[in-house]
């Protein structure tokens, strides 16, 4: 992955988060699920902007597929380095029908996550899609930064992560059902800047190391870099 240094990262796409069993494995649970109006989860800017399905956060069924969806989320050697993870939101639902959409608005800075009665702040936001692009028309994921609208609508088992202070919305779905996997993520390290810095510096050890060797004493010295960073800017 190349791209501009020293650019705050707005957006990464991170793929095959789920592989095509699990997506399958995950909607048969979902699909069979009782869905509910959307808004009890809303703040209340939010609220005026939303229509589309949620499930329950607490049920069966979204423990279910939550757990598979974090343990994926821990071994995705992308994910933990683009969102140093600090604490994890429990994985929510939504699923939107032909008319349903959500308009713009900036998700909630805390979150009380009602599984584990933890509060997080919300440095970033993940959308996993869990429906393919070819099953609905509509439902694209509009994230609005200094650079303009980013669209997005991703693969089944596809992951779009983002931070949560952009507006943002979903386009109405005008044909089948996008349902999605949502949830938020507190970072050992707050500022968006700071995390995309030790993104790409984690990226260019990596490559450098597969060139010259994992041993090679720059490495050890870069890696020393990147861990003392770490160490000046994470939460703990
Ligand atoms: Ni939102």
């Amino acid at each position: 992955m190349v791209r501009a240094l020293g650019v705050p990262l707005m957006m990464l796409q991170i793929p095959d988060v789920l592989s095509q069993d699990q997506v399958a494995q995950c909607r048969a649970i979902l699909d069979a699920a009782p869905w509910t109006d959307g808004n009890v989860t809303s703040g209340f800017q939010a609220a005026m902007a939303k229509n589309n399905e949620q499930l329950p956060q607490e049920g069966e069924a979204a423990r279910t597929v939550g757990a598979i969806i974090r343990k994926a989320l821990e071994s995705n050697r992308l994910f933990v380095s683009a969102a140093l993870p600090r604490t994890l939101l429990s994985p929510m639902f939504n699923r939107y029908g032909p008319g349903m959409g959500f308009g713009s608005h900036i998700d909630n800075a805390v979150r009380r996550d009602p599984v584990t009665g933890l509060s997080l702040r919300t440095d970033l936001s993940a959308t996993l899609f869990l429906a393919d692009p070819d099953d609905y028309d509509g439902g694209e994921l509009v994230v609005d930064d200094l650079y303009g609208s980013h669209v997005v609508k991703l693969r089944a088992g596809d992951l779009i992560l983002y931070p949560a202070s952009s507006l943002h919305h979903v386009t109405p779905v005008t044909r089948g059902v996008r349902t999605a996997s949502f949830f938020w993520i507190q970072s050992l390290v707050r500022e968006d800047a700071r995390r995309s810095l030790l993104l790409d510096m984690d990226i260019a050890i990596q490559q450098l190391s597969g060139a010259v060797g994992a041993d090679h004493p720059s490495i050890l010295s870069l890696t020393g870099v990147y861990h003392n960073l770490l160490r000046q800017w994470a939460e703990v």
